[in-house]
């Protein structure tokens, strides 16, 4: 662990059923106009879009919405709705969904501040910032609402990569309660996102005695949720702590950064399709057999109530439904195109070669 220390965390968390309506004029403290981002159908079959325009009219707040964000938001569709509200007079941004809406919600923020610049070029640029942006999750997992982080899809590069701008939302809002009608599937995948961001910033370079109180509190939260992960519901009385094990999740990477199994799986859904939290566990049993931090891997293990690592290893290789076929020289592709990317291989707890990384993609596959 680094010596100095520091946590940043700009963001207010508010939490609880019905938190939104209920401080409602922390909203009009950011503007007249707002823009809800969000997809086409969850948001308004869970009650998150009716909570956001009942709280908005609340404040006499004029709004409008886009709800073209897809799972994995492309560099034209920020273009796209930054273009169709640049005249509307936008003040501020509601983030409303799954990550991918809040991630959307960060980069369409940038386009409204640095007005002349365009999704494309900002892609290629530092620093920008953006107007403010207010999260809304609606489901447990990549924990955006708290961190800097905007996933953007770029095809001419067939790749995913970070917007590259510093985006925290100003607020948080966690209501359990649009979770309850989720699909079990999503949130199964979204909720081992959110636990690939503990381990991967617990197990990371960069992380803190701060990033590490975080993460040790969300692995305890995950020990007491990690047997509802079998289903085939998810007990609606566990949806609060699985949210806040996200946003723990979302706090600890806002510090460190996410690790190996990120960078090698964001090729997988877009290539293989498969979704990002199971694109990502599946790299955990070539990931954790090569880590060398053995004390706090094993305090891990402890927290989360496991008894060795094979047993954790078999659990995620239990819970995970996916089918995985990769060529040789596909995986010699992805491998190559990972070394390339250094700086990601060197937040690592050590350097990894070119084979050890082969051989991770090697260990996810199931034919
Ligand atoms: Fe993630």
């Amino acid at each position: 662990m680094n010596q100095e220390t520091q946590l940043y965390m700009p963001t207010r968390i508010i939490q609880g059923p019905k938190c939104l309506l209920n401080n409602s004029p922390l909203l009009k403290r950011l503007g007249k106009r707002a823009l809800i981002v969000t997809g086409l159908t969850c948001s308004k079959l869970n009650g998150s879009l009716e909570d956001v325009i009942a709280a908005l009219e609340n404040e006499n707040i004029r709004y409008k919405i886009f709800d073209q964000v897809s799972d994995q938001p492309t560099i034209e569709t920020i273009q796209e709705a930054f273009e169709q509200n640049q005249r509307e007079g936008i003040e501020f941004i509601i983030g409303l969904g799954k990550g991918s809406a809040i991630d959307a919600a960060k980069a369409i923020g940038v386009l409204f501040r640095n007005r002349g610049i365009s999704a494309r070029e900002a892609f290629n640029m530092q620093n920008l910032r953006s107007i403010p942006i207010v999260a809304v999750p609606t489901i447990a997992g990549s924990g955006s609402e708290v961190t800097p982080y905007s996933i953007i899809t770029d095809h001419s590069l067939r790749q995913k990569k970070d917007f590259g701008q510093e985006s925290f939302p100003k607020i948080a809002f966690l209501d359990p309660r649009y979770m309850y009608n989720a699909d079990f599937s999503d949130l199964l995948a979204n909720g081992f996102d959110a636990f690939t961001h503990l381990v991967e910033g617990y197990l990371n370079t960069k992380a803190t005695f701060y990033s590490d109180l975080l993460a040790e509190e969300g692995f305890r939260l995950f020990s007491k949720l990690k047997a509802a992960f079998f289903g085939p519901q998810f007990p609606h009385e566990a949806m609060n702590d699985l949210l806040v094990m996200a946003t723990l999740g979302g706090m600890v990477i806002a510090q460190t950064g996410t690790g190996l199994p990120h960078a090698l799986g964001y090729v997988l859904t877009y290539e293989k399709g498969l979704a990002h939290g199971v694109a990502t566990a599946a790299m955990y049993r070539g990931y954790l057999a090569q880590c060398q931090e053995t004390e706090k891997l094993e305090r891990m293990l402890e927290t989360m109530g496991f008894s060795t690592l094979d047993t954790l290893l078999d659990y995620i290789s239990e819970l995970m439904d996916y089918r995985l076929d990769l060529s040789e020289e596909e995986i010699q592709l992805y491998t190559r195109t990972m070394i390339q990317n250094l700086g990601r291989v060197k937040t690592q707890m050590h350097r990894v070669t070119k084979t050890q990384l082969a051989e991770m993609y090697r260990l996810a596959l199931r034919p």
